[in-house]
């Protein structure tokens, strides 16, 4: 598990409003400074009801999962960032330390599931348990089915349904054990409308659906899941379309868009709910979104 440039910290006088519940970081060969040890500042109450959990994020280096790391930071969560733009990670957990949050980041790729168990398991070991996984990583490379973009459709489902899978794989093992745990998924709107250019991409978020509610069915009741459906957010998903004549429709279709931390605001509503209150499905859409 690479760290960024400061190191893990911990509460030196755990109170009730800052104390953290996760087992204390156990240093590892990875960790490459000592721990420093300060007074974490305590979690805002007005956005906050929840003791600090460790929450892993896939495709946490931009939009939905950027946003939700900070969000969940600031509510005084022990956050773990992977994504493949590790610059952009460790960035992104400076900017969290420097407002007195906790991030771990590691390069990730979500369609390597030997390298997400061991992003799961580096985490685990770390923190002593996993309460949450946040798996949001995503590409849209949309097109036509005729333009034949067959490489573009195994990439998509490579990272949106295969990399939701290996995510799934890595943190149950985990969850069991705990007899606890929360999986996150972020889905679309395209889990629920098919729209012309989106066929593989809302395919692979149907699958993403189905999946998620899959284990919702099949798991302990003690293990909470939720499925997050977003409209259009302003991030970077856009920037994969290759095809000229998608990218131009999709300029319109997302003038109107909500900034990432809308989705951030519902997970972290999700997370926050007691261990008996499962929100398996939030769909959130800008106002205007038909
Ligand atoms: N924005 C929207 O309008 C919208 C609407 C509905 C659903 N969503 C969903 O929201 C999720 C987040 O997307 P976003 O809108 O925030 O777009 P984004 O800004 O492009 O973020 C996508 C994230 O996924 C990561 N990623 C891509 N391939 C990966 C891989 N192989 N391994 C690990 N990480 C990978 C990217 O990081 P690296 O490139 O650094 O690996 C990036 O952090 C996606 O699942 C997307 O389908 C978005």
């Amino acid at each position: 598990m690479r760290h960024a440039a400061v190191p893990a910290r911990r509460p030196t006088t755990p109170t009730q409003e800052n104390s953290v519940t996760t087992s204390q970081p156990q240093p590892q060969a990875a960790t490459t400074a000592p721990e420093a040890t300060i007074t974490m500042p305590a979690p805002d109450p007005a956005t906050t009801s929840t003791p600090a959990k460790v929450v892993l994020i896939t495709g946490a280096s931009s939009g939905i999962g950027r946003a939700t790391a900070q969000r969940l930071a600031r509510e005084g969560h022990q956050v773990v960032l992977g994504a493949r733009r590790e610059d952009r990670l460790i960035e992104i957990a400076r900017e969290i330390e420097a407002a007195g949050g906790r991030a771990d980041v590691r390069r990730l790729d979500v369609t390597d599931r030997a390298d997400v168990t061991s992003f799961a398991e580096a985490a685990a070991e770390r923190h002593g348990r996993i309460d949450v996984i946040v798996n949001n990583a995503g590409i849209m490379p949309l097109s036509r089915l005729d333009a034949l973009q067959a490489d573009e459709w195994d990439r998509m489902i490579d990272v949106n349904v295969r990399g939701l899978l290996h995510g799934i794989a890595a943190a149950l093992p985990h969850f069991q054990r705990q007899g606890s745990g929360h999986f996150i998924t972020v889905a679309s709107i395209g889990a629920h409308q098919v729209v012309p250019t989106g066929a593989v991409y809302c395919a692979t978020k149907y699958a993403a659906w189905a999946l998620t509610e899959g284990l919702r069915l099949e798991l302990d009741p003690s293990i909470r899941v939720t499925t997050v459906s977003p409209g259009v957010v302003e991030s970077e998903l856009a920037d994969s379309i290759t095809d000229e004549a998608a990218r131009e429709a999709m300029r319109a279709y997302r003038a109107d868009s909500i900034p990432p931390s809308g989705i951030a605001d519902a997970i972290s509503y999700a997370i926050g709910q007691p261990p008996g209150v499962d929100v398996n499905e939030l769909v959130i859409r800008p106002a205007k979104q038909r």
